[in-house]
């Protein structure tokens, strides 16, 4: 899977993109992820990549042109599946759309920044736009790595384990059961539950669903309405 992603301060996700399991996947040839400062897109001699809103509102809004100039360039070298603009006003990003999203060949993603884009742009080149939560972020960088590390992590062989990635909270529309590691007692504070010391298979797995259902219950509700 190929991840473009488009944005004017590229040296925020360049650490990111090196480490863990994102920069293993990349390392095993399983992702290939590309930044590309807009600025570089840019005409005007200051490299600037946006302007004052029409109409006279507050902040600045990315231009059409050097975001036209990006995408078109890229598209010129393959076909993408999608052009992803990140922004508040998103679809929720959640575990399907994870799913989803790892399951395609190249993909843009475009960081928004300060009050926006220009809306020609969503119209005529963003396919999908979407949130990481009801909250305004500076820009979309950290939103693009959040998408970024939920989908190259599901992608087939970047994890170890498999199992591991398929057990996550979400991933069956529950929360997580409990995990403990050795030793089996740590001061007083109370000792693994025997089942799990167990080595029965049967009765671990019941207890994990029934922990899972529990949690889910306790915690997040309305997971179990959907
Ligand atoms: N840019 C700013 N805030 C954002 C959010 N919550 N999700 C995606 N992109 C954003």
């Amino acid at each position: 899977m190929r991840i473009d992603i488009i944005s004017v301060l590229p040296q925020m996700l360049e650490g990111f993109l090196q480490e863990s399991i994102v920069g293993r996947a990349q390392k095993a040839g399983l992702a290939e992820i590309h930044l590309h400062n807009l600025r570089d897109y840019s005409t005007n001699r200051w490299r600037r990549v946006d302007d004052y809103p029409f109409g006279g509102f507050a902040g600045m809004v990315m231009q059409c042109e050097p975001i036209d100039r990006c995408i078109s360039a890229l598209k010129e070298q393959r076909h993408y599946d999608e052009v992803i603009f990140t922004t508040p006003d998103g679809e929720q990003f959640c575990q399907p759309m994870a799913n989803q999203l790892s399951l395609l060949e190249n993909i843009i993603i475009l960081c928004g920044h300060y009050k926006g884009i220009d809306q020609r742009i969503r119209e005529h080149l963003i396919t999908k736009e979407i949130s990481v939560g009801d909250y305004v972020l500076t820009g979309g960088e950290l939103a693009a790595a959040i998408i970024t590390d939920a989908v190259v992590r599901i992608i087939p062989g970047a994890i170890g384990d498999e199992q591991s990635a398929l057990s996550d909270s979400f991933q069956d529309g529950l929360l997580s059961a409990p995990v403990y590691t050795r030793p089996a007692v740590y001061k007083d504070w109370g000792g693994v539950p025997d089942v799990l010391l167990s080595g029965h298979e049967a009765n671990i797995k019941a207890w994990e669903l029934e922990q899972a259902l529990e949690r889910t219950k306790r915690l997040r509700p309305d997971l179990l309405k959907k």
